[in-house]
């Protein structure tokens, strides 16, 4: 909403919210002394090391290290920036929060808003009820036909719209309801006696929610078991563009998908309610779709505050490219404006919430998982099951090499001049790739390979076009911001990192019987910050963990390291540490570099050619899910 939220009301808010009841949500919480305890939210353990101080409002987590206040609590495990999570708290709570300098025509939006939302959410409550009426067979018989169950249903709280002309209209306004209020949210339209007529008849409906939860519109399918009559209806209507419903801005499955969306660390966009029901089925909670419209600036502007990389499943075929591009056009501006202003009202501190991605200026990771021609992932997830999807999704091409193969694939190359025709249009799709290492890269793998001619022909021509390739030549306009800078989310990885490294270590030194058995495994490449590496050889020198302390003090190369090990010999551990503990610190440095090498291959995976490496594509890939595999397995993440 407009203005900023009063600061001495997200701290009432905060003093009067209950940090346990909110975080209880989330996790079990057991009392423990002056404090509760309960399984991290945020990391997979099986003791409880996640601690929640209802007196100092705060939570803190001894395995991983998460920590903060409520609002914290809120932004890390919904993806929620700071606004949101003050306002969905308040939401829950039943406060009415209060914004500064708002003008009388910002109140009376919010005002209108409010009454529309409870309009909508009514109209939501009753198509589910028809559902389950007997009237709504041929919807749940479709559903069953399509593999969803009840749960399905439930998660996306599903309905279904009589067949008849005022069904809604009637039950709702019954309610007290005013027709003008179901006209403003696009449910009813007037007749031209004056009457109320529903918009959608006969269709399973889909309602569909903002980032908050709120039903902004509804989407509805025609079902082929009915009678529609004479008239022929579109297979699926959705809502007009109402107060509440921009189709431009809203995407299916928002609220359902962001926490796995955050968690993952992409999203993935699709086109069809169905999908994104099916792909959620198949354990791809962070599925949302576009609602019958081209993906936009808005769209990518509101997921990129969740993740970094979008895998667009799209299908193959030539509107299916176009999509693509248009969709990579949209999240170059999206990289444009972040680059700039600061991020949005409100966001009073309150620390944490590292990594915003809203704030970062590299931009989206735009991916496309190229469907077979005429299915859609929701076909697909049926064909090749869940872990086939994995793959897929996985082996999802960035954008800019798929769209200069498409480019590549409809010229032709018989000729000379239609290899140079090719090559100024595949250069000119290289030209607006921001990385000049993947420009040349690319300019190799897919340009030069795939029109077959040198490289250095291909370098040629790009000097000429002003396209840069090499990165000590004349820097190209597009990539005026340079190769991926380090922000302030790396440094603040680096000091995560250090600090999980020296937890390592304490444990090598102190308790070294609770080390698990991946300790053996672990190389001093494992340890990034130079004094834990330090201490790391030293250990080892020695005659590794268990030795006694004055050897290891013996085996130090100079005083400094001496007294590091001293300190960590010693120091207090934050909370209690015992072997599962222990086994997860060690776990997730392996983790850790199993990510590192995952990043060489999918790498690697980008410079080698789809059809002419085919064979080297799959054996990388194959590589690749092995480690993804072993990951989870050390991080207990499962599928
Ligand atoms: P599809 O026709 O691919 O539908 O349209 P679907 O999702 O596969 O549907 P099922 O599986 O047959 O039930 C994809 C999306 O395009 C929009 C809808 O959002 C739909 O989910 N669409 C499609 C419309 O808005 N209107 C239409 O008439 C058709
Ligand atoms: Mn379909």
């Amino acid at each position: 909403m407009a203005g900023r939220i009063l600061k001495e009301d997200i701290e009432s808010l905060r003093a009067q919210a209950d940090i346990v009841t909110v975080v209880g949500d989330h996790t079990t919480l057991k009392r423990a002394g002056r404090s509760f305890k309960g399984l991290c939210p945020f990391h997979t353990e099986r003791t409880p090391s996640f601690t929640v101080s209802p007196e100092g409002n705060v939570y803190h987590c001894f395995g991983c290290g998460a920590s903060g206040d409520l609002y914290d609590f809120l932004m890390r495990i919904e993806g929620f920036d700071f606004p949101e999570a003050v306002e969905a708290l308040a939401r829950r709570t039943g406060f009415t929060l209060r914004y500064e300098e708002l003008s009388a025509r910002d109140r009376r939006a919010i005002g209108e808003r409010s009454r529309l939302v409870a309009v909508t959410a009514a109209a939501a409550a009753w198509f589910a009820e028809q559902l389950y009426a007997e009237e709504g067979q041929p919807a749940r018989d479709y559903l069953r036909s399509r593999g969803f169950g009840r749960e399905d249903a439930a998660r996306f709280t599903l309905g279904f719209a009589p067949n008849r002309w005022e069904a809604l209209s009637r039950a709702l306004t019954a309610d007290g309801i005013p027709p003008e209020d179901l006209i403003a949210t696009g449910l009813a339209v007037r007749t031209d006696r004056g009457g109320l007529r529903d918009r959608f008849r006969g269709r399973l409906i889909f309602p569909v929610h903002d980032p908050g939860g709120d039903v902004v519109g509804f989407g509805g399918r025609v079902l082929d078991a009915l009678d529609y009559g004479d008239f022929d209806p579109p297979k699926y209507l959705n809502s007009p563009e109402t107060p509440l419903y921009k189709k431009t801005r809203v995407l299916y499955g928002v609220p359902q998908a962001r926490a796995d969306i955050v968690r993952d660390g992409q999203v993935l966009v699709c086109e069809g309610y169905t999908d994104v029901m099916a792909l959620h089925q198949a354990g791809f909670g962070n599925a949302v779709a576009t609602c019958g419209t081209a993906v936009t600036v808005e769209h990518l502007t509101m997921v990129a505050r969740y993740a970094p990389r979008v895998v667009l499943a799209f299908d193959g075929d030539d509107a299916g490219v176009k999509a693509a591009e248009r969709a990579w056009e949209a999240a170059r501006e999206v990289a444009a404006a972040g680059s700039g202003a600061a991020p949005g009202a409100g966001g009073s501190g309150s620390g944490g919430g590292g990594g915003r991605r809203a704030d970062r200026g590299d931009g989206l990771d735009v991916r496309v998982l190229v469907l077979p021609d005429g299915s859609d992932p929701a076909d697909l997830v049926v064909e090749v099951g869940a872990e086939g999807m994995r793959s897929a999704v996985t082996a999802a091409t960035p954008v800019v090499p798929f769209v200069v193969r498409h480019r590549l694939a409809a010229a032709d190359l018989s000729s000379e001049s239609g290899r140079i025709a090719a090559l100024r249009e595949a250069l000119e799709v290289l030209g607006r790739e921001p990385d000049p290492d993947l420009r040349r890269e690319w300019a190799r793998t897919e340009v030069a390979a795939g029109i077959g001619v040198a490289y250095d022909f291909v370098a040629q021509s790009a000097a000429r076009l002003g396209v840069a390739l090499d990165r000590h030549q004349g820097v190209a306009a597009s990539s005026a911001r340079g190769p991926r800078s380090e922000g302030a989310p790396h440094q603040a990885a680096r000091r995560l990192r250090a600090r999980q490294e020296r937890a390592v270590l304490r444990v090598a030194l102190q308790a070294p019987e609770l080390l698990p058995d991946e300790w053996f495994e672990l190389t001093e490449d494992d340890l990034t910050h130079p004094t834990a590496r330090a201490v790391f050889t030293t250990l080892q020198a020695a005659g590794g963990a268990g030795v006694e302390l004055g050897m290891v003090l013996e085996a130090a190369a100079d005083d400094q390291v001496r007294a590091t090990i001293r300190a960590l010999a010693l120091e207090d551990e934050e909370g209690p540490v015992d072997a599962e503990v222990a086994a997860w610190r060690v776990r997730s440095l392996l983790a850790d570099r199993l990510r590192g090498q995952e990043q060489v291959l999918r790498e690697r995976l980008h410079t080698l050619h789809h059809a002419t490496d085919r064979d080297e594509v799959l054996a990388v890939q194959r590589e690749l899910l092995a480690l993804e595999r072993r990951r989870r397995l050390l991080t207990g993440v499962a599928d």
